[in-house]
């Protein structure tokens, strides 16, 4: 005798999946300059969120582009090429429910308009550390390098950055440090709703 097996299957829809995580699905997209703290800030939010028991995936250069998109450079195609794979990749983390971090520069507003469009729940953080400043800190050494012509198409120097004309989110690192920015990003966070505490 054949046994008749019965396939259950259950589908779950994303806000199913955001109930169960107690949480909205959102990108946070932080943008600025070279080693202007957006990688620094973002790890500080990521860190706070996760100690509040919410579910979080940060995308940067380090996972990235020594990965998914380590076929591209730095020219104006490629890293608009980046962007766009970045934004799917988010899209798709955001439908898991996930408060998605990306920290890349995204330097052109084209690109991060067409993020938003992509992803849908985006907020825009820009963080603002003015190019001298950055060139000051010069944490990788990169600045020294393109100064003297090392580097071709650096950020700031010879290829330019689109600062966002209305971010939701301004920090300006010179006057708030790095717990404070993450404090300005959780709190906004709550206040829309995306986490409950
Ligand atoms: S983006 O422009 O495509 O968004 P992304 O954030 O992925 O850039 O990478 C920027 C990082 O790559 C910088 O922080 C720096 O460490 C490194 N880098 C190497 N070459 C360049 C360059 N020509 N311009 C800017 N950043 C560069």
């Amino acid at each position: 005798m054949e046994k008749n097996i019965v396939w259950h299957s259950h589908t779950i829809s994303r806000e199913e999946r955001e109930k169960i995580k107690n949480q909205k699905g959102v990108t946070l997209w932080f943008t600025g300059l070279s080693g202007s703290g957006k990688s620094t800030i973002a790890n500080e939010v990521e860190y706070q969120l996760n100690k509040k028991g919410f579910h979080t995936y940060l995308l940067d250069g380090d996972n990235v582009r020594h990965g998914l998109n380590n076929d591209l450079g730095f020219s104006e195609s490629n890293r608009k090429e980046n962007i766009r794979r970045i934004s799917e990749v988010s899209k798709l983390f955001v439908d898991a429910g996930l408060i998605t971090l990306t920290a890349f520069i995204s330097p052109f507003r084209e690109d991060r308009e067409r993020a938003k469009e992509i992803i849908g729940d985006f907020i825009e953080i820009f963080i603002d550390t003015p190019f001298e400043e950055c060139s000051k800190r010069d944490p990788k050494g990169l600045y020294k390098k393109a100064m003297n012509g090392e580097i071709k198409n650096f950020t700031g120097l010879d290829s330019p950055y689109e600062e966002p004309l209305s971010p939701d989110i301004h920090i300006q690192t010179t006057q708030s440090d790095i717990e404070e920015s993450a404090n300005i990003v959780v709190s906004y966070l709550k206040e829309k709703g995306f986490i409950n505490v």
